[in-house]
């Protein structure tokens, strides 16, 4: 199925919010996992007031036992009231160990092989991040970035070294600025997937605020993040195996927000 990696180069510009927004909303008949792969440290655990076993380190200590372990939906939690995170410690130096294992247990290659489709928080990506080899592997790297020019001129910088670490690459385009999909995409000649509003409603909740869960699914982002949904699934799948775009699942089938008891 898929790995896909999401990043930013620089700042904060909102990957793990982007992540579990996506995943909030990836239509419920595709297995999915997050996986908070940050080399900086995890925050969902703490956001959503959970523990950090299981997890990354758990997954680690398996993979060390029984070689090239990928059974990573044992190692998950839920949040958001039916998301599956494998979420990682605050600490980095931990988190990097758990990654350099990993990575020497070829853990990626089977992420990407196997099913379920794999939603990976890389954080921000440096030039010997401990998760190069898991961007190497992804069917495509997802960069996050504010349409600011700041920003897109740290990008630019990057995107020669980054060409030569991803497969394939795109971009998407984070709250306000003065540039347009069109404008980035043609001044850097990369794919943009969409764009995606500033919503601090949405964002607080998904950092683990309460808030109606119906009032999440209506707010901006999440309405943003379904197209931005129908454009990875666009992307990543197959010519022959298509997989389902949003509006033609079920709509009997609650979304994974809507599903959930949490918000
Ligand atoms: N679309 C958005 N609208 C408004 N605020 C947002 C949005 N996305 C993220 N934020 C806010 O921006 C801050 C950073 O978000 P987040 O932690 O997701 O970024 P990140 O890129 O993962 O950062 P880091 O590299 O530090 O892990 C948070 O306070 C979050 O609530
Ligand atoms: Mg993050």
């Amino acid at each position: 199925m898929s790995l896909i990696a999401f990043a930013s180069v620089k700042g904060s510009p909102g990957v793990t919010t982007t992540v579990l927004a996506l995943a909030s909303v990836w239509p419920t008949s595709q297995h999915l996992i997050v996986a908070e792969l940050d080399p900086a440290g995890g925050d969902l655990a703490t956001r959503f007031g959970q523990s950090f076993e299981p997890g990354v380190i758990s997954l680690a200590a398996a993979a060390r036992r029984t070689s090239g372990s990928s059974t990573v939906i044992e190692h998950c939690q839920q949040v958001l009231g039916g998301v599956d995170v494998l979420v990682s410690p605050a600490s980095p130096d931990q988190v990097n160990a758990a990654l350099r294992l990993l990575d020497d247990r070829r853990v990626w290659a089977e992420l990407r092989s196997n099913d379920p489709i794999i939603l990976a928080d890389c954080g921000r990506l440096g030039d010997e991040s401990t998760v190069a080899h898991l961007v190497q592997a992804s069917t495509l790297l997802v960069l996050l970035v504010r349409p600011l020019l700041s920003e897109l001129h740290h990008l630019h910088a990057r995107l020669p070294a980054l060409h030569t670490l991803a497969e394939r690459m795109a971009l998407v385009l984070v709250g306000n600025g003065p540039y347009s999909v069109s404008e980035v995409a043609d001044t850097l000649s990369i794919e943009v997937l969409g764009s995606l509003p500033s919503d601090p409603d949405s964002a607080g909740i998904l950092g683990g605020a309460p808030g109606s869960r119906r009032a999440l699914a209506r707010l901006p982002l999440l309405r943003a993040t379904s197209a931005l949904v129908e454009q990875l699934q666009t992307t990543t799948a197959p010519e022959d195996t298509k997989l389902p775009l949003a509006e033609e699942v079920d709509p009997a089938k609650p979304d994974r927000v809507l599903a959930g008891q949490a918000l």
